[in-house]
């Protein structure tokens, strides 16, 4: 079997430009949001982005998707370069690859009933003709995002669903273009604790079932750990650890990582990890740090850390991390 990514993301920058107000002086500044990012996401695969919020989580997917424009870099799906589409490209490629928002308070028209609003992608796309093969595809959808019988939903608005039932409309609508890509932007992050487990099941069986790629973000590294095959951990728009989920959590090679696996429980009280607790926030993605961006937080910094910028290293078979500490030839 040929195992060729489905998305291949090449040094992907996306630079914001700081607007400039009369206390700023000298060069223009940029917000560095997304800075030089390398990664694949295979067929099947499920990815997750982590890192604090700010890292450009939200940026990178906004960008795959065209919603904004990379500054650099090079993005290619299912072998195409999507770097830059014009608008009937990118029509095309939010067929094949979508995007399930945050906020199912936000992204649902409240005057709309469910069954209009899970139909209305095929509407735009202009993909299904009569209303019979509307409402059907519709309720497909539905079910299989957990909205079962579809007949009790279709004639019901947004206000009428708990927030779970709305986070199943906002995939039903995803799913009714049969994607192969689901980008995930902190799916559960809204929700009431005791139903964020199963809106994630719900994303789990869609991979296992239809085999859709999915991107999950989250800045919840145990949410992660728990339902991806391959962890991507940023920091400052930049990734400082990339590697199977097994590898990540029983080798974390970036203080950073080790930082943020610290504070997740462990079941086996004897297995308990120091805490680190990480001091600070983040620095100011606008005046970077010099050297490594992370050296003014880590616990394990030494003078060299201040002058330079680590490179991606091989840590062990598909698992690389950017830390002075790996003794390692850089990768990239
Ligand atoms: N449209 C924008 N204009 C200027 N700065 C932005 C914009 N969108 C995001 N940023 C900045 O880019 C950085 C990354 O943001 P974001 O991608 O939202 O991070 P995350 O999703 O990881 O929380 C932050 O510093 C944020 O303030
Ligand atoms: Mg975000």
């Amino acid at each position: 079997m040929t195992n060729e990514p489905i998305l291949r993301i090449e040094n992907l920058c996306k630079y914001f430009p700081v607007s400039r107000t009369i206390f700023s002086r000298g060069a223009a500044k940029q917000v560095h949001a997304v800075d030089d990012v390398s990664f694949e996401l295979e067929p099947g695969e499920v990815l997750a982005l982590v890192g604090e919020s700010g890292c450009g989580k939200s940026t990178l997917v906004l960008t795959l998707l065209g919603l904004e424009k990379a500054t650099s870099g090079q993005m290619m799906f299912e072998g195409r370069d999507i770097t830059h589409l014009d608008p009937s490209g990118l029509k095309q490629l939010r067929r094949r690859m979508q995007m399930i928002f945050q906020d199912p308070y936000e992204s649902l028209n409240p005057l709309m009933t469910i069954g209009e609003l899970v139909a209305e992608p095929l509407l735009v796309h202009g993909l299904v003709h009569s209303r019979a093969e509307r409402l059907a595809r519709a309720s497909q959808a539905m079910e299989d995002a957990g909205l079962k019988p579809a007949s009790n939903f279709v004639h019901r608005r947004p206000h009428e669903l708990s927030g779970g039932q709305r986070q199943r409309v906002v995939i039903a609508g995803a799913l009714v273009l049969e994607p192969v890509v689901l980008l995930a932007d902190e799916p559960v992050s809204m929700l009431d604790v005791s139903i964020r487990a199963e809106i994630l099941s719900l994303l789990a069986d869609l991979r296992a079932q239809r085999g859709i790629s999915i991107i999950l973000i989250t800045h919840d590294l145990s949410t992660a750990a728990y339902f991806a095959d391959r962890l991507v951990v940023m920091y400052l728009g930049r990734i400082v650890e990339i590697g199977t989920t097994t590898a990540v959590l029983q080798n974390p090679a970036h203080p950073y990582t080790r930082a943020l696996l610290s504070v997740i429980p462990v079941p086996n009280p004897r297995q308990r990890r120091q805490h680190t607790i990480l001091e600070g926030d983040p620095p100011n993605p606008i005046d970077l740090p010099p050297g490594c961006r992370f050296h003014p937080r880590c616990p394990v910094a030494f003078a060299r850390c201040q002058q330079v910028d680590p490179r991606l290293t091989l840590v062990d078979d598909g698992h690389q991390a950017a830390c002075l500490l790996i003794d390692e030839t850089p990768v990239r």
